[in-house]
């Protein structure tokens, strides 16, 4: 059967399809289910410093096309997730830290506590963040670069930068990551959106506003990738809409290294070996290789 591993930023993975941070991702237990149910990888929810209790809920709510979270944020801390990570650890898959600060001494600190995972992914793109954390770190270059910069002289691990959907802004912002030191840039982050009960004629969420993910966001998210993918020489991790081998498909022909996957799994915890099957299938009928396939659709005709 054809073989799908791969390496991503030196970390060998046996499948291209990786948990996104947030789902799943709290316990070592809940990382240690999904990665023996497929995943080549998986990667935490984003931890900081201090511990934090997010935003009030309700956090989540399904819509037609998906799932709007305002989550917050919420995380034990570093230092309290250390125990969960060993317990990750026992599933054999490399386990990837997010990780959340305002500035660089908080991302710097945050990197340093989970410096003893196989690589990083800097959350500077949550679109519904504390202010000062997630994508309010964007609107300046500045910071952006400051923070990749430190994280990356403090820690000997792979550093990846999660991006915010900003299609019109997400290359420069791949520069700046790769400029000051990153290893992979993972697209996008959850698209700012909001629901309104019609009955109350109130804002469904606790905090009004939060991220889109799921099915609607996949063409952005395939954009996103195929924009950076043209720009940067390091790898693009994509997320956003992956639901199937198809769209796995799709986004490693726009240039992807590897995908995450989030929001499919609410309803099909089998949804990574399904991925892994289909791509297989895929490429075999093809006669192509998973490395021959990826950038695909950036080929001149
Ligand atoms: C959250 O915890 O609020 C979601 C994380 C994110 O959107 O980055």
């Amino acid at each position: 059967m054809t073989d799908i591993s791969t390496e991503v930023t030196g970390l060998k993975v046996r499948s291209p399809a990786m948990l996104a941070a947030g789902v799943l991702g709290t316990t070592g237990t809940s990382l240690r289910r999904i990665a023996v149910s497929g995943a080549g990888a998986v990667v935490t929810k984003s931890l900081g410093v201090q511990p934090s209790e997010g935003h009030p809920g309700p956090n989540l709510v399904e819509v037609d096309c998906g799932f709007l979270n305002a989550m917050g944020l919420p995380n034990p801390s570093c230092a309290a997730f250390l125990d969960e990570m060993d317990a990750a650890r026992e599933a054999g898959v490399p386990i990837i830290a997010s990780v959340i600060g305002r500035n660089a001494e908080e991302f710097s600190g945050a990197a340093r506590l989970m410096g003893g995972a196989d690589a990083l992914e800097l959350n500077v793109s949550c679109p519904h963040a504390e202010r000062g954390y997630g994508a309010s770190i964007c609107s300046d270059p500045d910071l952006l670069a400051d923070i990749v910069r430190s994280v990356k002289g403090s820690v000997k691990i792979p550093v990846w930068v999660k991006l915010p959907p900003y299609v019109d802004k997400i290359t420069e912002l791949g520069i700046i990551s790769e400029k000051n030191g990153a290893d992979a840039v993972v697209a996008i982050n959850t698209v700012p959106a909001m629901a309104i009960d019609i009955n109350t004629g109130m804002p469904i969420l606790g905090n009004i506003t939060g991220g889109l993910s799921g099915p609607a966001i996949k063409p952005i998210s395939l954009k996103c990738t195929y924009d950076l993918y043209k720009a940067l020489k390091i790898p693009v991790i994509s997320v956003g809409g992956i639901a199937g081998w198809e769209d796995a498909v799709e986004f490693i022909m726009a240039g992807a290294a590897a995908v995450q996957v989030g929001s499919a799994l609410h309803n099909n915890i089998d949804i990574f070996r399904e991925i892994e099957t289909g791509i297989k299938a895929y490429l075999e009928e093809k006669g192509m290789t998973l490395e021959a396939m990826r950038g695909i659709a950036h080929r001149k005709t």
